[in-house]
C-alpha cells in the first residue's frame, strides 16, 4: 500500500491552487448547486484530492461513471483546463445528465457528457427511479463506458462513482480496467477502508477488495479517512 504521504504531499502541493479556485468559484457554485437541491456528492478534501491527482498525473483521457449533476466532474475539469490538455466523458443514467452539462458549461469544448446505462446489463437502483424502465434503454443507450473507452483506446483517469453495489464493482473491476492506459488511475468512491468489516454505501468495496488481492500488481492508494476515494494503479 502506498502511504499516506504521498497524498499529504500531493494535497500540499496544490493547497494554494485549490484555496484560490474555491474562493473565486467552487465556493459559490457548490452552494448553488445545495440551494437547487442539486447532488453534490463529495466533499471539498475529495474535490481537492481528485484536482491534485489530475494536475499531478496529467491525464490525457479521463472517464466518470455517475456525473449526477456534475459536481465531481467539475473538479476534474478545473483540474484538465490547469493542465492545458485533456478530455473529459461523463456517464449518467439520470436526466441530472442535462444539469451536468450546465453547471459545467464552461468547459463544454472538453468535456462530453453521455446519457444512459455505463455498464451493459446491470439494473440500476437509481436509473429506475426516473421513469425509464431498463427495457425501454436503446442499444446505445447501454454498455455507454466500455464502448467509449474502445473508441478512444482507453483512459488515464477514471473515476468510479456509480452504484456501489458488489454487482457494479465486479463489472468495473474485470471489464473497465483493462482499458486503463499504461500507468493510469482508476478511483472510487465511498470506500474509505478497503479492509472494513462492512460498508454502510455497499459492497463494491468487496468486489474491488477481490480484485487487489487477485491482482498485486496493482497498488492501492489508501485515502485519509475524511476522504472516501480509493486509487488503484500499476504506475505508483
Ligand atoms: C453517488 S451519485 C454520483 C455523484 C456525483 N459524482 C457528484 O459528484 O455529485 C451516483 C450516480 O451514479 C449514477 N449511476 C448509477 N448507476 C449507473 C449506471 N449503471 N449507469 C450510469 N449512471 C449510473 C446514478 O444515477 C447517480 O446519479
Amino acid at each position: 500500500m502506498v502511504t499516506n504521504n504521498f497524498i499529504l504531499n500531493l494535497l500540499n502541493s496544490y493547497e494554494a491552487e485549490v484555496k484560490e479556485l474555491w474562493e473565486q468559484e467552487l465556493e459559490s457554485i457548490t452552494s448553488y448547486m445545495r440551494n437547487k437541491g442539486y447532488w453534490v456528492g463529495i466533499n471539498r478534501l475529495e474535490g481537492s484530492l481528485l484536482y491534485a491527482m489530475i494536475r499531478h498525473f496529467k491525464p490525457e483521457i479521463v472517464m466518470e461513471a455517475g456525473s449526477a449533476h456534475g459536481y465531481s466532474a467539475l473538479w476534474q475539469l478545473h483540474a484538465l483546463r490547469r493542465n492545458g490538455f485533456g478530455v473529459f466523458y461523463g456517464f449518467e443514467i439520470q436526466p441530472s445528465i442535462h444539469h451536468a452539462r450546465e453547471i459545467t458549461s464552461q468547459f463544454s469544448d472538453i468535456a462530453t457528457f453521455i446519457e444512459g446505462d455505463c455498464t451493459p446489463s446491470l439494473r440500476c437502483a437509481y436509473g429506475m427511479t426516473i421513469g425509464k424502465r431498463y427495457e425501454d434503454l436503446q442499444e446505445h443507450e447501454k454498455n455507454t463506458m466500455e464502448r467509449t473507452l474502445q473508441a478512444t483506446n482507453g483512459a488515464d483517469f477514471i473515476f468510479m462513482d456509480g452504484y456501489h453495489n458488489y454487482e457494479f464493482g465486479k463489472w468495473w473491476t474485470t471489464r473497465i480496467i483493462p482499458y486503463l492506459r499504461k500507468g493510469g488511475i482508476i478511483a472510487c468512491h465511498d470506500i474509505p477502508d478497503l479492509y472494513a468489516s462492512s460498508n454502510p454505501m455497499g459492497d463494491e468495496y468487496i468486489a474491488v477488495r477481490e480484485f487487489v488481492e487477485a491482482n498485486p500488481r496493482f497498488k492501492v492508494l489508501q485515502c485519509i479517512r475524511e476522504c472516501g476515494i480509493i486509487f488503484l494503479s500499476e504506475g505508483f
